[in-house]
């Protein structure tokens, strides 16, 4: 097992990574516990994973709160829901609640935690790669509303944070694969080694191989430990860098309404090949480090740009998506581009304009 410590001072948290680490939680949750009991709030389709934290929590009451699968339970009415429980089992402030999920779960849960009360504890058990890897760990917690996506929520630090790479075994091919994306994004910020790393092991971490899996996780959660203690609330730019291909990415999620046609992470594997192209149209990064990226994402069957998910829209209309954004950004669009894999740094001086003819000459 490896611990990964995020130093945020009062709010400091030890997270934990290992192959079987789930079927001995017991332990490093104990000194968490109050009134010899803690509600687990799962994904239903986590239900086995749930059996084997029973088993680890035995002379525990385990009190399991279900949360339905998909996007649609990180609402207002899931909200409502999930804190209408807890107070129903008159939680405590200085209890834990346990998120087992994904990061929709992590999100709620996370969220929940932050207002019932006015804060109680949570400790994040993450069944996804992309939320063992990205969203379980530096405290940002949300909810969707009609308005847009994660425009309600918190930062709500957990206070410890247990990754066991063997829960992966049931999940589906194409999550593990739109969490890669992310793995993926940590090496094109910041770690070229760790890239090279990943094109030699693509095949293994892809058939799940714990040991792969597992430096595949401890590495990038290294990475956005080291970003959380540096900028826990977003407010100087370093935790910018984390939305490394999100700005195109997330311009193909809303031209999708944010459906099942493209996932987050293949939103992000587009927008991560698009930032890396248009990096090298600029002159900035090298053309054999876009393509040598492009091939690894096609080889992890990832999409590469804007013709993700069988979209065809034009560059005027990703760029509204774009421009949409950069109204909540206080009129600067936060755009992240590369000087090479592993030199990914924040432009102030990109026009939309230049981006919408970029993507309509870009083909792929
Ligand atoms: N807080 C953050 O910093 C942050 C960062 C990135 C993403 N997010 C949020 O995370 C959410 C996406 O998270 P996600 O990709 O984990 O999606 P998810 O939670 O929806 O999980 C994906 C699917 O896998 C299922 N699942 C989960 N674990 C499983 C397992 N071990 N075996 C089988 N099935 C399993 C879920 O039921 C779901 O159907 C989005 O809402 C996004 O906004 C938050
Ligand atoms: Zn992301």
């Amino acid at each position: 097992m490896m611990t990964v410590d995020v130093g945020l001072a009062t709010r400091a948290y030890p997270i934990h990574i290992g192959s079987g680490l789930l079927a001995q939680a017991g332990k490093p949750i104990a000194p968490l516990v109050r009134n010899g009991r803690i509600v687990v709030a799962y994904d239903r389709n986590c239900a086995d994973h749930l059996d084997t934290l029973r088993n680890a929590a035995r002379g525990l009451d385990l009190i399991p709160v279900a949360i339905a699968p998909g996007e649609a339970s990180k609402s207002w009415a899931g909200l409502q829901a999930l804190v209408s429980s807890l107070l129903d089992l008159e939680i405590e402030r200085s209890e834990c609640v346990i998120a087992l999920g994904g990061g929709v779960v992590g999100d709620l849960v996370g969220f929940a935690a932050s207002i019932v009360k006015r804060g109680c504890g949570v400790i994040q058990i993450p069944t996804t790669l992309l939320s063992q890897v990205d969203s379980s760990v530096g405290g940002k917690t949300a909810i969707n509303v009609p308005q847009g996506k994660n425009l309600i929520g918190a930062f709500h630090q957990p206070r410890l944070v247990l990754i066991d790479p063997d829960v992966l075994g049931t999940l589906p091919d194409r999550e593990l694969r739109a969490g890669y994306a992310e793995v993926v994004k940590y090496a094109l910020i910041g770690d070229a080694g760790f890239y090279d790393w990943l094109d030699a092991n693509l095949d293994r971490i892809m058939a799940r191989d714990p040991a792969a899996l597992e430096h595949a996780i401890v590495t990038s959660v290294r990475a956005k430990a080291a970003v959380v203690a540096a900028d826990e609330h977003e407010t100087t730019g370093v935790r910018a860098l984390l939305n490394f291909g999100h700005t195109f990415g997330h311009a193909l999620e809303a031209e999708t309404g944010f459906s099942d046609r493209l996932l987050h992470g293949e939103a992000v594997a587009a927008g991560m090949g698009l930032a890396m192209r248009y990096s090298v149209e600029r002159g900035l990064c090298p053309a054999d480090d876009a393509e040598k990226v492009a091939e690894h994402l096609r080889r992890a069957g990832l999409p590469t740009g804007a013709r993700a998910g069988g979209l065809n829209a034009t560059g005027a209309t990703l760029a509204a998506h774009m421009a949409h954004d950069k109204k909540r950004e206080g009129g600067r669009v936060p755009f992240l581009l590369s000087r090479g894999i592993g030199a990914a740094f924040l432009a102030n001086d990109v026009q939309l304009a230049d981006v919408a003819a970029f993507l309509d000459r870009d083909t792929a």
